[in-house]
């Protein structure tokens, strides 16, 4: 068929027709339009920056002539070597801050080019179900194949590693796993951590470790695992933190990523190729971020632990709504809906327009996150009462 002229639908690619917009994002849009809405759509925290980090960034604005320029690809040599320290003081491992540090954007564009750099069309990488939205998304962009790994509900959102083996074919290249999980806030357990990681060395594959989260545990701090902190996988694990959630930096988009020697330079070659580097004065805020005792964390924690109790304590009065797996960490719940209701995005969205609350449809998370919605519970404690107050109107307590 021949292209209409001056029309430029026309030259926007399959591969871009085909993504559909986060729906997180898009219940985020939606809300953003509803005067008053009360949103626990986003897991965007409700914590200004830390103080020290606004300062230090403030002085090196004054002092550093430099801090407009690009940095070099793969980061500050400076901020790698603090991230490697850092990794080593949480996990033990000793890192090569040349061959194995990476600083990128945030872990959402490490992410993306961990999976330009290693996924090929008809590839494909096991993601949890549910799990992280984008993670789908990114992987179908890098022409890959999601294979969805059904969480336990019933066992606390649990993986169950016998089904593992059977998940995995010729062209599986990767495991990503995030715990504690967005959407579920389950922690995985060690002895599932380590039995993944066994399989995955056995078949040769990437275990990608996203790490927004590890900072919010909560009174079972104790049953965290960090797989990256177990030396014999550390040549088959890709590790990612990012300063967005535990240091409230999501906007100045800056994390490291942890990686076997052999893909670093292909890492650098694709964040060159997106974006050159991370922005320098992004760079400069994550070296104080390290520098700084991490007080803040203590605060934040408290107030995470309070809203937590708070959104369980509304859900109780609504058992004839929602049905949920009390999370155990980061700060999401992911309640089944066991009102009346078709599918969980047309309930979330009948929530935004009649009731002015806005959740995330669990379908977007996964199969088997149909009939569930996602409620990030990092908003103020207002906006939770808010939410729940229209709720318990509407259906009644
Ligand atoms: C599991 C997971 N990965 C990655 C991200 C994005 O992190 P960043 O801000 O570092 O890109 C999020 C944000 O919510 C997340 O929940």
């Amino acid at each position: 068929m021949s292209k209409q002229k001056n029309d430029p639908t026309q030259l926007i690619s399959s591969r871009s027709l085909g993504m559909s917009i986060s729906a997180i994002k898009e219940m985020s849009i939606l809300s953003a339009k509803i005067p008053g809405a009360a949103s626990l759509a986003w897991g965007l925290p409700s914590f200004p920056t830390p103080e020290p980090i606004r300062l230090a960034v403030a002085q090196a604005l004054e002092d550093n002539a430099r801090i407009g320029m690009y940095t070099l690809p793969g980061g500050l040599p400076e901020l790698c070597t603090t991230a490697a320290q850092e990794h080593q003081r949480r996990t033990g491992i000793q890192t090569d801050p040349v061959r194995n540090v990476m600083i990128t954007a945030g872990n959402m564009e490490g992410l993306n080019t961990l999976f330009h750099v290693i996924v090929d069309p008809g590839d494909e990488v096991i993601v949890t179900d549910p799990g992280f939205v984008s993670h789908i998304q990114q992987i179908r962009f890098n022409g890959g194949t999601p294979v969805f790994w059904k969480m336990d509900e019933a066992r606390g959102w649990q993986l169950d590693i016998d089904a593992l083996p059977s998940l995995i074919g010729p062209c599986t290249k990767a495991i990503i796993l995030v715990s504690p999980s967005n959407p579920t806030g389950s922690i995985l357990t060690e002895e599932t951590l380590r039995a993944v990681a066994a399989i995955a060395k056995k078949h040769g594959l990437l275990i990608i470790l996203d790490d927004p989260y590890s900072h919010f545990t909560y009174e079972n701090h104790d049953r965290f695992f960090n797989l990256a902190a177990v030396p014999e996988y550390a040549d088959n694990i890709a590790y990612l933190f990012t300063f967005s959630k535990a240091y409230a930096m999501s906007g100045w988009r800056v994390g490291y990523m942890v990686v076997p020697a052999a893909l670093k330079n292909e890492i650098v070659k694709i964040h060159d190729l997106t974006m050159i580097c991370t922005p320098h004065i992004s760079q400069v805020a994550a070296l104080a971020a390290l520098a700084a005792e991490p007080l803040h964390l203590t605060e934040f924690q408290i107030a995470l632990g309070r809203r937590r109790a708070l959104i369980c304590e509304r859900l109780d009065r609504l058992v004839h709504v929602f049905q949920y797996v009390p999370p155990e960490g980061a700060y999401y719940v992911f309640p089944r809906i066991v009102a009346e209701h078709e599918n969980a995005v047309e309930f979330s969205h009948h929530l935004l327009d009649d009731l002015r609350v806005t959740v995330t449809p669990g379908s977007a998370f996964g199969p088997s996150g149909e009939h569930h919605v996602r409620m990030a519970y990092c908003v103020e404690d207002d906006t939770i009462n808010i939410a729940f107050d229209r709720l318990d109107t509407y259906f009644g307590t």
